[in-house]
C-alpha cells in the first residue's frame, strides 16, 4: 500500500467510526462577542452566536487586554525570537510569571506555550526528579495529563473518577516509601463536576504524596481573585503544583504551573517541553498578564458568569431538557446519540445561527453524546431567549425525550 493509500485508510477509519471532525470556520467580532461570522463551505457568510467557546468571560475582547497587547507589540515586535534559555526571556514573561505566582500564593510560576504542554511537560518530567515516582491519575483527566503520565516511563495507577475509596485502595497497595503524586482536575469540563480537592489533599497527606491539580476550567472564574476552585475552598496552600491556562477565561493563549521556587526551577531545567521551544510572544504575555491582573479585581464578572449559567440551566430544566447540573458554569445537555447530537447542532447553526459543537465519543462515553453550552457575561437576554426557544422547538421537532434533570 502506498503512503497516500495509508492516509486514505486512516481517514476512512474515522469516517467509519463517525469520529471524523470538520472545522466550523468562524471569525469572532471584536467588541461584539459572542457574535461571529460563519463562512460556510460554499463561501457565503452568516452571522452567528457562539455558545460553545471557552473564552468564558469575554476577556478576549477586553480593552485592558487589547491595550496591553498593542503596547507590547509596538514596543517589542511580533515574536519573542528564542527559547526561554536563548534570548526568549523578556520583562513581559517575568511579569506574567510574577502575576501568576501571586495569584496562586506560590513562590514561583512557569509559563508554557499552552496548558496542554504545561501538563504534558511537567507530568512527563516529574519521574526524572523523583526516581520511582508513582502517579495516581483520575480516569477522566484531560488528554494532556494522560499523555504526560503515559510517556514518562514511570509507574501509573488510574483511579475511578472522583472515587476516593479506589484511590485509597491503590495508595495502600503500593510501597509506603515510594514517592507518589496524585493528579486530578478541579472542574471536569465535559460534565462540569468538581474534583474532591480537600479529600484528595487529606489522602495525599496520609500517604506522603504530592498533589497536582489542573484548574484550567476554573482559573479566572472561581475564588475571590480568580485563582480557581482551590482558592474558593481555601485549599491552594495544600496543593503542590497548580496548572492553569491563559487561553480560556483569561482570553489569550499559553499555560502555566505555579509551585514552589524549587519545583519550578527543577521543571524549568529538566522539561524538554519547556526548554526546547520558543517562548510565547511578548504581546501574548503582556495581554495575559493584564487579564490575570484585571480579573483579580473583578468579582462582579465572576458573579455575572455564575448567574448566566444558573439562568440557562434553570430555563433548560424548565423545558424538561436532560441537563447535567453540578453547580458549575458548564451546561451539558445530554442527547445520548451521536446522530441526533450532530443533527441538532447542524440545525441550530443553519436555521438559528446558534453555534454549539456536538460532543461525541471518545471525548465523552458512548450514549452520553451532548451539546455543551458555555454561557458567559457577554451573552445577553436576547441571545439566551433565542437559544432557549430554538432548543425547545428542535427538541420537539426531533421527538427527543424530556427528562428530569440529571447529576
Ligand atoms: C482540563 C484541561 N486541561 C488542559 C487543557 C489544555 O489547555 P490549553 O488550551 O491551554 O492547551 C484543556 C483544554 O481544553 C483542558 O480542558
Amino acid at each position: 500500500m502506498t503512503y497516500s493509500e495509508q492516509l486514505d485508510k486512516a481517514i476512512e477509519r474515522l469516517h467509519d467510526e463517525g469520529r471524523y471532525r470538520t472545522f466550523i470556520d468562524i471569525e469572532r467580532r471584536n467588541g461584539n462577542f459572542p457574535h461571529a461570522v460563519w463562512t460556510k463551505p460554499d463561501g457565503s457568510e452568516n452571522d452567528i452566536t457562539v455558545w460553545c467557546g471557552n473564552d468564558y468571560l469575554g476577556m478576549g475582547q477586553h480593552p485592558v487586554v487589547l491595550a496591553a497587547m498593542h503596547e507590547a507589540i509596538d514596543a517589542t515586535g511580533a515574536g519573542s525570537g528564542g527559547t526561554r534559555n536563548i534570548s526568549g526571556t523578556t520583562v513581559y514573561h517575568k511579569r506574567l510569571e510574577a502575576e501568576l505566582a501571586d495569584l496562586h500564593g506560590k513562590e514561583s510560576a512557569l509559563v508554557f506555550t499552552s496548558a496542554y504542554i504545561a501538563n504534558d511537560a511537567t507530568l512527563s518530567t516529574l519521574p526524572k526528579l523523583f526516581p520511582g515516582l508513582i502517579i495516581y491519575s483520575d480516569e477522566r483527566n484531560h488528554a494532556s495529563m494522560i499523555e504526560g503520565v503515559r510517556r514518562n516511563g514511570g509507574a501509573k495507577r488510574i483511579f475511578r473518577h472522583n472515587d476516593l475509596a479506589h484511590l485509597r485502595e491503590l495508595l495502600e497497595a503500593d510501597d509506603s516509601d515510594a514517592p507518589k503524586l496524585i493528579a486530578f482536575e478541579s472542574i471536569y469540563s465535559m460534565d462540569g463536576d468538581f474534583g474532591p480537592i480537600e479529600e484528595i489533599c487529606d489522602l495525599a497527606d496520609e500517604f506522603g504524596a504530592l498533589t497536582y491539580i489542573d484548574e484550567v476550567h476554573a482559573v479566572g472564574m472561581y475564588g475571590a481573585r480568580g485563582a480557581g476552585v482551590a482558592e474558593r475552598d481555601r485549599l491552594m496552600h495544600r496543593l503542590d503544583i497548580i496548572n492553569g491556562t491563559l487561553a480560556k477565561a483569561y482570553g489569550v493563549m499559553g499555560g502555566y504551573i505555579a509551585a514552589s521556587a524549587k519545583m519550578c526551577d527543577a521543571i524549568r531545567s529538566y522539561a524538554p517541553g519547556f526548554i526546547f521551544t520558543t517562548s510565547i510572544p511578548p504581546a501574548i504575555a503582556a495581554g495575559a498578564a493584564a487579564s490575570v491582573a484585571f480579573l483579580k479585581r473583578a468579582p462582579e464578572l465572576r458573579e455575572k458568569h455564575q448567574q448566566q449559567a444558573k439562568a440557562l440551566k434553570l430555563r433548560l430544566k424548565g423545558l424538561g431538557l436532560p441537563i447535567i447540573d453540578h453547580g458549575s458554569h458548564i451546561v451539558p445537555v445530554i442527547v445520548g446519540n451521536p446522530v441526533h447530537t450532530k443533527l441538532l447542532s447542524d440545525m441550530l447553526l443553519e436555521e438559528h445561527g446558534i453555534y454549539v459543537q456536538p460532543i461525541n465519543f471518545p471525548t465523552v462515553p458512548r450514549g452520553t453524546e451532548r451539546l455543551r453550552f458555555t454561557p458567559s457575561p457577554v451573552h445577553g437576554p436576547r441571545e439566551m431567549d433565542a437559544l432557549v426557544t430554538a432548543m425547545d422547538g428542535l427538541w420537539a421537532h426531533c421527538a427527543l425525550n424530556r427528562a428530569e434533570a440529571a447529576g
